[in-house]
């Protein structure tokens, strides 16, 4: 595939993979991508996961029959650096580009920092290939420390790493935002601080192209794309509505959250999710807490703490910042119900949360009690 008539496409799909990184799942599989710049010069940014060595190097092959004269490697995640070492001994003469950081890292995957073929780079320098000048931009922590996205300014494209990346192979036609938002709240969630400072960075430069190392190339309305980064990387809302996320043991909570979607409803909110966290994927469940600015947590009281599904649940939410949301509790328990204050314990170090006044408290089973605070919540919602 072609980018540009001098950039093209050598990366793979992976439609094997079970669960991506070890715990997302990946219906539509996986895309590695990998691009080769054709110049004077011949550079090629990335490898792929090690299960597609051989397709990898057929396709970059294909793409070059020269000897490539330098590996960009901007990422040191094994899905993407897993290839490094065969690519070094195959192109016994390319150089690598990286951070010094990417270098440490190759000493500890493989035992060697390719000492006399290191090219080190850092903020701002720059690598001719002939009329391809590339820029290097530092990006830690977009995903890992070492990260460095790369800049074109030729051909105005940006190779940006993890940044705009999705799950799904490119085999696969698929809307966009869902699996880019379930990808970047999973992956990059913490790291909003970090992103925003690359799309700073960013925004100073002519990008007409965008080539992320998983999910399509970005080629038209590239503002759509950057403001949805804009918007989760400041953890900002993204869409109108309430994020009802439940356990429930025999469903009695169920039915709580199920009469507060309803109301919700009924009262003309605009959008109501309804998230068993038993049952559905949670990393979905945490792309919409995350998405709308209001959630409910609904759970009960467990072996005096919450029920685990809902402690796992807010456990994803603390450690990627969750901040600037208004939180609703029902909480459930038979005989000395604690969920709620549990609840708010968990989240005692998060930032910029707001909780609502009215706490619904279930004893057992909804009566006309707790069905009027649910009522009250609703309101105070609205
Ligand atoms: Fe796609 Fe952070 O590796």
């Amino acid at each position: 595939m072609n980018i540009t008539n001098d950039i093209k496409y050598i990366g793979v799909n992976d439609h094997a993979i079970d669960l991506f990184e070890g715990q997302y799942t990946v219906p539509n599989g996986m895309a590695y991508n990998s691009y080769v710049i054709k110049d004077e010069k011949i550079a090629v940014l990335d490898t792929v996961d090690k299960n597609f060595s051989e397709e990898w190097f057929n396709n970059l092959k294909e793409a070059t029959e020269k000897e490539p004269d330098y590996l960009i490697v901007q990422h040191m995640e094994p899905d993407h650096s897993a290839n490094i070492d065969n690519f070094m001994s195959i192109y016994k003469n390319t150089k690598i580009v990286a951070t010094d950081k990417a270098f440490k890292m190759m000493q500890q995957f493989f035992g060697t920092d390719y000492k006399e073929r290191a090219i080190v780079v850092k903020e701002g320098d720059t690598l001719n290939l002939g009329k391809h000048t590339l820029t290097f931009i530092m990006a830690p922590m977009v995903h890992w420390p070492e990260v460095m996205v790369t800049y074109d300014s030729f051909d105005k494209v940006l190779f940006s790493a993890d940044g705009f990346g999705k799950f799904g192979a490119l085999d696969v036609e698929e809307d966009w935002a869902c699996e880019a938002r379930r990808y970047y709240i999973g992956i990059v969630g913490k790291y909003g601080l970090q992103v925003q400072n690359l799309l700073k960075k960013a925004s100073a430069l002519d990008i007409k192209t965008i080539c992320p190392l998983h999910g399509p190339i970005l080629t038209e309305n590239l503002e759509y794309y950057i403001n949805l980064y804009n918007i989760w990387s400041s953890y900002g809302v993204e869409s109108e509505g309430v994020v009802i996320a439940y356990t429930s043991v025999y469903g009695n909570t169920k039915k709580a959250a199920e009469t507060l979607q309803q109301l919700l409803t009924k009262k003309g909110c605009k959008k109501v999710v309804l998230n068993d966290l038993a049952r559905c994927d949670m990393a979905e469940a945490v792309e919409d807490a995350f998405r709308y600015g209001k959630i409910v947590l609904a759970t009960t009281t467990y072996n005096a703490d919450i029920f685990p599904f809902m402690r796992e649940f807010i456990n994803h939410l603390t450690e990627r910042n969750f901040l600037n949301k208004k939180i609703g509790i029902i909480e459930n328990g038979s005989w000395a119900p604690t969920a709620a204050k549990t609840i708010k314990k968990m989240f005692e170090n998060s930032k910029n949360l707001e909780f609502t006044d009215t706490t619904v408290t279930v004893k057992s089973a909804l009566n006309k009690e707790s069905l009027n605070q649910i009522e009250a919540l609703a309101e105070e919602l609205l």
